[in-house]
C-alpha cells in the first residue's frame, strides 16, 4: 500500500492524482491501494485514487473527476481501448443502414464522435448528455469537428432533468464507461421514454466485479422500468497497460 504525506496531495482530498512517473517507481501491487490520513483510497484509471467508491460519489466529485480526466487527456485515457469498446457498443445497437438519432449518455470529451466519424453509421443527430460543464464544452467541440454534417448538441443532464422534446425519437442511447457512477432511476426513465419502440440503450461496465451491488441495482431498475435486458461479456486487452478488461455489456431493448 502506498502511504501519502499531506504535502503529496496535488489536488484535493477527495481525489488524488498520482502522475504516471511517480506511479512507475512502485510496484503494481503496492500502488493498487493508497492510504492518506489513515484512510484507504480506491484506485481508478491507474493514476487516480478516490476517497469514495465511484458508485458512492456525489455530483461534485463526479464532476471533478470528469474534468481532471479530460484535462489529463492521453496521460490517463487509453484512446484506442476506449474507441474499441465504443465501436463494439455501436455494432450491437445501431443499424448501419438507417439514419440514426443517438444519445451519448455521459459524453465526457465527446470521443463517441471520433468513432462515428469513421463513417460506418449514418448519424442524423447526436445529443451528448453529461453533468459536467467542462465535459459538455469539450464534447461540443469534438462533435462539431468530427460530425460537421450531422445535427449535434450537448446538454446538462442529471437527476431531475427531462428530455421533453425527444419523446419517442431516439434510436439508440450509448453509454461508455459511465454506468459505474451513481445513475438515477429518473434518468433511466427518461431514456425509456425518449427511445423509439425497439430502440436500445447499451452500456459497458468494466468494474462490475468491484461494485457488484451497484451493477445489480442498475440492472434491476432498468427491468422495473420496462426494458428487456440482455447481459454479455466483452473482453479486451489494453496495449497501454497490457491488462485484459472484462466488460459486462448490457443491451436494453424498449419493447414495441
Ligand atoms: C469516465 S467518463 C466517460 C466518457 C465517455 N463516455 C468515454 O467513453 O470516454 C464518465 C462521464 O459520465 C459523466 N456522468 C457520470 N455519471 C453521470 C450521471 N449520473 N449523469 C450524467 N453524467 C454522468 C461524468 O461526468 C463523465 O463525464
Amino acid at each position: 500500500m502506498l502511504a501519502m504525506q499531506p504535502l503529496d496531495i496535488p489536488i484535493e482530498e477527495k481525489i488524488i492524482y498520482l502522475a504516471r512517473l511517480n506511479a512507475a517507481q512502485v510496484s503494481e501491487e503496492e500502488r493498487s491501494t493508497l492510504s492518506f490520513n489513515g484512510r484507504k483510497y480506491h484506485r481508478y484509471m491507474d493514476c487516480f485514487y478516490t476517497y469514495n467508491e465511484l458508485s458512492e460519489m456525489d455530483k461534485d466529485e463526479v464532476e471533478l473527476l470528469s474534468s481532471l480526466r479530460i484535462e489529463k487527456d492521453s496521460e490517463v485515457i487509453d484512446y484506442d481501448y476506449t474507441k474499441a469498446v465504443i465501436s463494439y457498443l455501436l455494432s450491437i445497437s445501431v443499424e448501419a443502414s438507417n439514419e440514426s438519432t443517438i444519445i451519448d449518455f455521459g459524453c465526457g470529451n465527446g470521443i463517441l464522435a471520433e468513432v462515428l466519424k469513421e463513417g460506418k453509421f449514418n448519424v442524423k443527430s447526436l445529443i451528448g448528455l453529461d453533468l459536467a460543464s467542462f465535459a459538455l464544452k469539450t464534447a461540443e467541440k469534438a462533435y462539431n469537428k468530427n460530425l460537421p454534417d450531422s445535427v449535434t448538441k450537448t446538454r446538462f443532464f442529471y437527476k431531475n432533468n427531462k428530455l421533453e422534446e425527444l419523446d419517442n425519437t431516439v434510436d439508440t442511447i450509448i453509454s461508455s464507461f459511465v454506468m459505474h457512477f451513481p445513475v438515477f432511476e429518473s434518468q433511466l426513465r427518461e431514456f425509456f421514454r425518449v427511445l423509439k419502440p425497439n430502440g436500445k440503450f447499451v452500456y459497458n461496465d468494466y468494474i462490475h466485479h468491484k461494485q457488484p451491488a451497484h451493477y445489480k441495482k442498475i440492472l434491476q431498475m432498468l427491468k422495473v422500468i420496462g426494458f428487456t435486458c440482455k447481459e454479455t461479456t466483452f473482453s479486451l486487452k489494453s496495449s497501454y497497460s497490457n491488462k485484459v478488461g472484462s466488460h459486462r455489456i448490457v443491451e436494453c431493448l424498449k419493447p414495441e
